[in-house]
């Protein structure tokens, strides 16, 4: 049977019942991947016609083109299929392993959320803007964004306290320093494009501010130029963190301006009143030819990702970090 795979035409003789995913990668064709278990959506690719079957949680679900997407790593060959692969010139490829780690550091960003800072017995690679499992307690795991990069000497965490959260009530009451820990990564999508050279909308509600911190300081690192807007959303006053650190990139790099909105009350000193989408359909006319990532509470990144296609930017180019509830 052949698989034909895009934008790259290449076509590829292949016996029926293989693995998508090791197809590609046998052949060198730049897939991105990481967890290769179906977890972390990095593999994702579009089935244009022909049929793909899933191996995964939709086992034997048929994907027939067209706009079905499927994740290379859990997909079976059975048939002549027409596969396109996403962003062929961004490839990220991290193995995604399970490291034990030390709670260095518990400090309080804002009444309800805590700094964790971990040193991790091996680093992990990731891309700025991924996410990892973290495992305080065989009972105790959650999934969080890392705020740094993988070259920082250690991970931090942002981490919010859910009403009546099972979890992060363990982290607030009897995590403590010199915990053992076990941390499982990296996941997700939403990293930094490299290749980009237009201007990026970075936006994070809450602790969504996480990855954007990452994704930011990766452009700034990997010396991209790019016109960088951040904006950082929060409920009220009490609720903004980072002041000063998000202060101090903006000072340090021009390309890079900052915007805490404050949705209701008083905004303090250098802040804004009302809802981010307003402040961002306020500030800048059109998104045309901008990547737009946004992070935080699923409602604000579904009204986020509304506004910000109708102005402009390609549906393909907004990277979506939706943080679901989960104490
Ligand atoms: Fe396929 Fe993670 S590598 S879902």
């Amino acid at each position: 049977m052949e698989l034909v795979v895009k934008p790259l035409n290449v076509r590829l003789n292949v016996d029926s019942g293989s693995n998508l995913l090791d197809v590609l990668r046998a052949n060198q064709l730049p897939i991105s991947y990481s967890c290769m278990s179906g977890r972390c959506g990095t593999c994702r690719c579009r089935v244009l016609s022909g049929q793909v079957r899933s191996s995964g949680p939709e086992a034997g679900r048929p994907h027939t083109g067209k706009d079905d997407y499927v994740l290379a790593c859990q997909s079976v060959l059975t048939d002549n299929c027409v596969i396109e692969l996403p962003e062929v010139d961004e490839v990220v490829v991290h193995t995604a392993r399970i490291v034990k780690g030390t709670v260095t550091a518990i400090e309080e960003a804002t009444h309800d959320i805590r700094r964790i800072r971990v040193k991790l017995a091996k680093p992990i690679e990731f891309s700025a803007g991924q996410y990892a499992t973290v495992q305080f307690t065989p009972e105790h795991i959650r999934p969080y964004s890392m705020a740094g990069l993988s070259s920082d000497a250690e991970m931090e965490f942002q981490i919010r306290r859910v009403p009546d959260g099972r979890v992060t009530a363990f982290i607030f009451e009897e995590l403590e320093v010199g915990a053992a820990i076990r941390v499982s990564g990296p996941l997700g999508t939403a990293y930094l494009r490299q290749k980009h050279t237009g201007p990026m909308l970075c936006v994070g509600g809450g602790t969504g501010l996480a990855p954007v911190l990452s994704i930011v300081r990766g452009a700034l690192e990997a010396g991209m130029q790019n016109p960088i807007h951040l904006y950082f959303g929060v409920r009220s006053a009490k609720d903004v963190y980072d002041r000063e650190r998000l202060k101090a990139l903006a000072a340090a790099h021009p390309n890079v301006i900052v915007h805490i909105v404050v949705a209701t009350g008083p905004a303090g000193a250098g802040q804004r009143s009302g809802l981010v989408t307003d402040a961002i359909e306020k500030d800048l006319k059109t998104l045309d030819g901008w990547r737009a990532y946004l992070c935080g509470a699923p409602a604000m990144v579904d009204a986020l990702n509304l506004l910000v296609t109708r102005m402009g930017v390609e549906s393909s180019h907004v990277y979506a970090d939706a943080f679901y509830l989960s104490g």
